[in-house]
C-alpha cells in the first residue's frame, strides 16, 4: 500500500528506491543506494514521465495504480533511454497498449532497438508542446546530458522541470523526497559524485543545456535520481554551472598507489609541505583502497592533484593506471598536477604520470620527483619543494 507523494495538484512522484544494487552501471559504488524517480500527471490525459529500472517494476506498478486506479496511461514521455529509467518501458506498453510513447528523433530508434516497439510513437522537437488538459508539457532537447537522446520536460502550469539525469544524485530517498525534508547538505557530495562519475565528460553539453534552461521560470526540479529540489534551486544551478565549466575550489587531492609504503611516504611528505603553507583542504587517497568514484568526485572539487605511483612491471601500478584511464576517458580539465614516483630497478611511473597530465593539458607543477628504493634526504627535500610549489600556486590564485 503506497501513499502517493504530490509535487502539486495532479502531479505525483512515483519513484522507487534501490538499496540492493552494489554498483551503478555495474561500476560505481552505491553505499547508500540510488533512487529511480518517475512522475505521473493525472489530468484529463494521464502522462507518465520516465519509468524505473526493471528490477523495481512491481513496486512501480503498484504506485501507478495507487494514483490512477484503472484509468489508462495515455502518454509515456521518455526523457532518457538509459535502462535505469527506460527499463520498464516494455512492460508499461504491454499494460497500456494504446499509450503513446513520446520522444525525440534520437529516442524513438532506441525504443525500437531496445524493445522492438514501432507503433504509437510520437516524435517531438525542440519547444513542442503536449496538452494534457489543465497541464501543458513542453520539451527541450539536452543532448549528451547524459546520452544523445536526452531531453527535459517543462510543465508550464506549475513550472516544474523534469530534468532527467541533470541535477540527479546517488543515495535513496529515505522518507524525505523534497530537498527541504532532509539534510540536503549530505546530498551535495553525492550529487557531485553522480555528476562527475556519470555526466562529467559532457561539461560543454551541460553548459548549453543550462543556458537554454535559464530562459525558463523554474519552481521545482524533478530529476530522475535524488531529491526533488524546490528550496535550493539557485544553489543547485550554481553547482552544476561550476562543475560543468570545470570551476574548482582551493584544495589538493593526493592519490597514491603503494605496495610497501615507500610511495605513500612521498605522498605524506608532500601533503605535509602543502599543509604547512596554509592549504586546508587536502585529501589523501590510496587508490587500492578507495574506489575511484570518490577520488574522481574530489578531483572535480579541488584544483590540484598529486599522483604518486611505483613502477610496476615497467608501467604504472595497475590501480593507478585504472584511475588515470578513467580521468582520461572523462577528459577532466584545468588542474594543477604534481607527480611522484618510485622504483626498485627501472623507473617509468613518474614519466607516465607526467605524460598523462600533458595529454589532458593540465599544468605540471615543478618537476616530477622519482626515488629509487626508500625515500632519502635529497628526494625528501624535493617532495617538500613540490608541495610548497603547489601550495604557492593555489595561494596565488586565491589572491588573484
Ligand atoms: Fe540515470 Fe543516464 O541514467
Amino acid at each position: 500500500m503506497y501513499q502517493p507523494v504530490q509535487l502539486s495538484e495532479d502531479i505525483f512522484y512515483i519513484g522507487v528506491n534501490d538499496r540492493r544494487t552494489e554498483l551503478f552501471e555495474n561500476m560505481w559504488p552505491l553505499p547508500r543506494g540510488v533512487a529511480y524517480n518517475s512522475y505521473l500527471i493525472n489530468d484529463d490525459k494521464v502522462a507518465l514521465l520516465d519509468t524505473v529500472e526493471i528490477g523495481q517494476v512491481e513496486k512501480f506498478l503498484k504506485k501507478i495504480h495507487a494514483v490512477i486506479g484503472d484509468k489508462p496511461v495515455d502518454y509515456l514521455v521518455i526523457n532518457h533511454m538509459e535502462p535505469d529509467h527506460a527499463g520498464s518501458v516494455n512492460i508499461i506498453r504491454q499494460l497500456y497498449p494504446d499509450m503513446q510513447i513520446v520522444g525525440n528523433k534520437k529516442t524513438l530508434p532506441m525504443v525500437e532497438g531496445f524493445f522492438g516497439i514501432t507503433e504509437n510513437l510520437v516524435e517531438v522537437k525542440e519547444g513542442d508542446e503536449l496538452d494534457l488538459g489543465k497541464h501543458k508539457l513542453q520539451f527541450y532537447l539536452a543532448p549528451m546530458v547524459h546520452w544523445p537522446e536526452t531531453m527535459v520536460t517543462y510543465e508550464q502550469t506549475q513550472k516544474i522541470l523534469f530534468s532527467a539525469d541533470a541535477f540527479g544524485s546517488f543515495g535513496t530517498l529515505d522518507g524525505g523526497v523534497f530537498d527541504d525534508e532532509m539534510d540536503f547538505l549530505w546530498f551535495h557530495d553525492e550529487m557531485r559524485r553522480y555528476y562527475s562519475n556519470i555526466v562529467g565528460k559532457y561539461g560543454s553539453p551541460v553548459q548549453k543545456a543550462l543556458e537554454k534552461l535559464s530562459a525558463l521560470d523554474i519552481k521545482m526540479i524533478a530529476a530522475t535520481h535524488g531529491p526533488i529540489i524546490r528550496s535550493h534551486i539557485p544553489e543547485v544551478l550554481k553547482m552544476y554551472d561550476d562543475w560543468s565549466s570545470h570551476k574548482t575550489q582551493e584544495g589538493v587531492v593526493v592519490a597514491f598507489a603503494s605496495m610497501y609504503g615507500n610511495t605513500e611516504e612521498m605522498a605524506e611528505v608532500t601533503a605535509r609541505a602543502i599543509a604547512e603553507q596554509g592549504i586546508r583542504d587536502i585529501r589523501i587517497y590510496d587508490v587500492s583502497k578507495t574506489h575511484s568514484s570518490y577520488i574522481i568526485s574530489d578531483i572535480f572539487k579541488y584544483k590540484a592533484l598529486v599522483l604518486a605511483s611505483p613502477t610496476y612491471s615497467n608501467e604504472l601500478h595497475p590501480n593507478m593506471e585504472a584511475l588515470v584511464n578513467k580521468l582520461k576517458h572523462m577528459a577532466v580539465k584545468d588542474h594543477y598536477l604534481g607527480v611522484l614516483g618510485s622504483f626498485t630497478w627501472a623507473g617509468t611511473a613518474a614519466k607516465r604520470l607526467k605524460e598523462f597530465g600533458e595529454d589532458l593539458k593540465w599544468e605540471i607543477i615543478g618537476s616530477p620527483v622519482e626515488e629509487k628504493h626508500a625515500l632519502k634526504k635529497q628526494k625528501y627535500d624535493e617532495c617538500r619543494k613540490l608541495g610548497e610549489a603547489i601550495a604557492i600556486k593555489l595561494k596565488d590564485d586565491r589572491e588573484g
